[in-house]
């Protein structure tokens, strides 16, 4: 008669069966909420993510009444961003058919570099990955997913104030792509 064969077994998982049963998912948030309110390094985390910097109030030293509508203008302004370094760069101002004024944050929402109005081809243009926008900030070619970000323009007594983010940087001239 043949012995028969004896497979070895395997050595048992010591948390074999704790976790048997899945935990619901209201108390699974629930424990993580604990988890995040127990550390204070992680509420202070949260919190810092939540935080925005405030805007920079810039006036333009433009004045709409001369201005032609749907050609872009380059206009230089500084600022003092919420790192203390002071600032200067050249900001795209649209007016609109119906007089009102479109102001474009100068970083292309790519990857930050500086782009420009190339009136020949109706377009702005980004030279560091070929990015283009319409008139309206919109993307026409290259990588970006965003449009041109607008920024908020007030105008009152002849002056025009723009709200430019406060952790403003100047636009990168190229990054060798
Ligand atoms: S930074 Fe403008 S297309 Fe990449």
């Amino acid at each position: 008669m043949r012995d028969p064969i004896r497979r070895p077994t395997p050595p048992r998982d010591p948390t074999e069966g704790v976790l048997a049963a899945p935990i619901p998912r209201r108390r699974m948030l629930l424990l993580l909420g604990a988890g995040v309110l127990a550390s204070g390094a992680g509420l202070g985390t949260l919190l810092e993510g939540c935080a925005s910097v405030a805007p920079v109030t810039v006036t333009l030293g433009i004045s709409p009444a001369t201005m032609a509508p749907g050609v872009p203008v380059a206009v230089p302004f500084s600022m003092t961003n919420s790192g203390g370094t002071t600032v200067q760069a050249t900001m795209w101002v649209v007016k609109n058919a119906d007089g009102s004024l479109t102001a474009y944050n100068p970083r292309c929402p790519h990857a930050g570099c500086r782009y420009a109005w190339v009136a020949a081809e109706d377009k702005f243009r980004c030279n560091c990955h070929g990015g283009a926008f319409a008139l309206d900030g919109s993307v026409l070619a290259g990588p970006s997913s965003k449009p041109l970000a607008k920024l908020t323009v007030s105008e009152a007594g002849g002056a025009v104030d723009v709200e430019v983010p406060g952790d403003f940087a100047t636009p990168r001239e190229s990054l060798g792509a």
